[in-house]
């Protein structure tokens, strides 16, 4: 297995180019299914979990061809249905297969995502949802079994809890629906607002994009003619090396962003103290002179992201005073808390709320990464711990960030790959 050598205590310098968001490749990957010609995708990051469902695709009888970052992918040739546990559980974003193969050949089984370390993550508004829209939903031996052999009919759609795939899986479903779908409560993530676009360019009537209330008319099974596209960039991975460059206190410029995209984020690292410079598709961080304790509640977009909690855990050691983090999404997204008490970290846990005791001065240690976001703040740490860290299960961070001990070299750290 492999892990990273990381020798702390450096100045970042310099840029790094960000690579296309991970969770908006997923949703428009599975869109594909839905698709009556060949469909490229570009700006793909080379990330474990693409390749997972490009692979599940493939398992369903699709062609794909991976040309650097480019996707073509042929979804005329699909043969099966069954998404098997041996893949959907390496990967539970796997789930948004269920909306589009039940949409377009009337019966799909999916293998149950099962839960992940920061919580059981059910799917249960994924299911209600399409049962509104006609699906029989049983499950049988772990298994979704979903079955709409007169093709789903459009419904009004409330999610009792904002759900990002959720979101994503029913609107792949009315997109080949008959009738109208309104969606109440919707995901606003700039993922989400992609994938509408995409069904929009496609010919699926689409109202209230990137709004909580979308309407969707569909095709009636009729497959889209979808046009090629390039998927935005990774907001949180943005973040992540902001991040990087907040805890290091250097400047560096992150390139090719949105940078309305990470608002939510921006604000956190101006109230700690740092300054920003952003035009339209670059973000400037600089040393703070006084880097200040912050308060963060994770929400659902442009709320603070769920997914930058734990990194904003580690940078929040380097603060004059107690932050606090409250994490309203998930019920077991701590878990970075007690690694990163192995650099020295002085971290109080409540239930779901965590007092981070700054400034900290960290050493070296040894590390685990236990998730995806949690291994990103376990590197963030060792950047700015004293001595030489490594960062063991480093299969974590692969899922969702693209070449990143190269990123990391090219800034100037001292990080390198090594075998167990
Ligand atoms: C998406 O997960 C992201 N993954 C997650 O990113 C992200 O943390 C999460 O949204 C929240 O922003 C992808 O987009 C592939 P949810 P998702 O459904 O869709 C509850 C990463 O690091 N819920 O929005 O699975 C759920 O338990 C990953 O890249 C139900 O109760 O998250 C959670 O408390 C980690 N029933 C809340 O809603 C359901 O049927 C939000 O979950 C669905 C969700």
């Amino acid at each position: 297995m492999d892990f990273l050598r990381i020798v702390g205590g450096k100045r970042l310098h310099g840029d790094v180019a960000i690579s296309g968001a991970k969770n908006a490749a997923l949703p428009l990957i599975a869109s594909s299914i839905l698709s009556k010609r060949v469909l490229t995708i570009d700006n793909l990051p080379h990330v474990k979990d693409i390749k997972t469902l490009l692979k599940l695709l493939q398992h369903l009888g699709a062609n794909y061809k991976l040309i650097d970052n480019k996707a073509h992918i042929d979804t005329s040739m699909i043969n099966s249905t069954t998404a098997t546990y041996d893949i959907v559980r390496t990967m539970r974003a796997s789930i948004l297969v269920l909306g589009p193969l039940l949409a377009r050949f009337g019966h799909c089984e999916v293998s149950l995502p099962g839960g992940c370390a920061i919580g059981e993550r059910p799917i249960d508004l994924h299911l209600k949802a399409l049962q509104q829209m006609g699906a029989q939903i049983n499950i049988e031996s772990g298994y979704v079994v979903a079955k709409a052999p007169q093709g789903l009919r459009g419904a009004t759609i409330i999610f009792d809890k904002i759900t990002v795939t959720g979101t994503e899986n029913i609107l792949m479903a009315a997109a080949l629906a008959k009738g109208t779908t309104t969606i109440i409560n919707a995901a606003k993530e700039p993922e989400v607002v992609q994938l509408c676009e995409v069904l929009q360019d496609s010919g699926v009537e689409i109202e209230g994009i990137g709004t909580d209330e979308i309407k969707i008319t569909g095709t009636e099974r009729e497959l889209l003619n979808m046009k090629d596209f390039s998927v935005i960039p990774d907001r949180i991975e943005a973040g992540t090396y902001l991040c990087a460059g907040a805890i290091t206190n250097s400047k560096i410029k992150i390139k090719n962003v949105i940078p309305q995209h990470l608002e939510a984020i921006l604000v956190k690292l101006q109230q700690m103290g740092f300054e920003i410079d952003i035009d339209n598709s670059s973000i400037t961080i600089h040393p703070a002179s006084k880097i200040s304790p912050i308060e963060i509640v994770t929400s659902e977009y442009p709320g603070f992201p769920t997914d930058m909690q734990a990194q904003f855990m580690a940078l929040a050691l380097m603060a004059e005073g107690a932050s606090i983090i409250e994490e309203r999404l998930f019920e077991n997204r701590f878990m970075h808390a007690s690694e990163l008490r192995r650099f020295g970290a002085k971290i109080q846990l409540k239930g779901n709320i965590a007092t981070v005791f700054g400034p900290t001065k960290l050493n070296g240690a040894d590390v685990m990464a236990t998730d995806l976001r949690a291994s990103s703040a376990l590197v963030l740490a060792a950047l700015a711990a004293d001595g030489t860290s490594n960062v063991h299960r480093i299969y974590h961070l692969d899922r969702g960030y693209e070449n990143l001990e190269e990123k990391l070299q090219a800034l100037g750290a001292s990080v390198e790959r090594l075998q167990e």
